[in-house]
């Protein structure tokens, strides 16, 4: 049988097929691509695939990335300043040892939050939130998340504080330039008590139970977004939640079948840790 020859076309075709195939499967979302459906690209802990989580470095690679918003948790210091970390022990992410809460932000921010994740990164700190408010304030959307804010005094409070030390900075756009949100739905309404003006999101789980019409009614009364697990998404969750005036933004999104899964379900938009 005759052997099919290798002519110059034959290689470009090939060639471009091998780069289309790496393409389709790399989890990465153009935000050019995603512009005409105006799907909200969210850089879930910064641009955390490929930077240390809830570092600046992160940041600065979702903004470099032109992510519509990066998303940080923040937890609370011995001393009571905003942290920006997610676990609430130090041992995942920096060379800490213990609770975050029983350091005060000054010995939080003597540690290393990069060499755990590379030693090219080695030196960067835990940012404070206030250093991250002022940083990207107006340069990207920031949807700051509460945690466990149950185990931290007057924490909704203080967030409130220094939100409002800066809501001239928080300027008039087609997107909420800030956005609270947290799994704890008692913190979220107390910040919409506290900042009726600021927007703010629940969050689900993917065990807790499905909503019911009265919890929709419900988070509708102090939230705007609802901000759920991947796996819990359809058709039917997002168009009940844009019937209650909910948009929807799950989590964590990694592969391209995935966001095409949900785009097709209609969400707002993506929170993936490839922005
Ligand atoms: O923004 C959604 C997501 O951040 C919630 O889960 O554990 O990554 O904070 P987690
Ligand atoms: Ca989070």
């Amino acid at each position: 049988m005759m052997q099919p020859r290798s002519t110059p076309f034959n290689l470009i075709v090939i060639l471009l097929a091998g780069i289309l195939l790496v393409w389709a499967g790399w989890p990465h979302y153009s935000r050019s691509a995603n512009a005409a459906n105006d799907i909200r690209i969210i850089a879930h802990r910064g641009a955390s695939g490929s930077a240390p989580e809830n570092t600046l470095a992160a940041f600065d690679l979702a903004v470099e990335r032109q992510a519509d918003y990066v998303e940080l948790d923040v937890q609370l210091s011995l001393d009571g300043e905003l942290i920006v970390i997610h676990d609430r022990t130090l041992e995942r992410t920096t060379n800490g040892v213990g609770y975050v809460g029983s350091k005060t932000a000054q010995q939080l921010r003597t540690l290393d939050a990069g060499s755990s994740f590379s030693a090219a990164f080695a030196g960067e700190r835990i940012p404070l939130l206030e250093q991250v408010l002022d940083r990207y304030l107006g340069r990207v959307g920031l949807l700051v998340e509460l945690k466990e804010p149950a185990l931290y005094p007057k924490m909704e409070e203080k967030l409130a504080a220094v939100i409002k030390e800066r809501l001239t900075t928080l300027s008039e756009s087609n997107m909420d330039p800030l956005i609270i949100q947290s799994f704890d739905r008692n913190a979220v309404r107390h910040m919409h008590e506290l900042l009726p003006g600021i927007a703010t999101g629940v969050l689900i789980r993917p065990e807790q139970k499905r909503m019911q019409a009265e919890d929709w009614a419900a988070v509708a009364r102090y939230a705007d977004y609802i901000n759920p697990h991947k796996s819990l998404v359809d058709k039917s969750f997002v168009e009940a939640a844009h019937a209650h005036g909910l948009l929807v933004m799950p989590w964590t999104v990694h592969r391209s079948g995935e966001a095409r899964r949900l785009i097709r379900a209609g969400v707002d938009g993506l929170i993936t840790d490839y922005p």
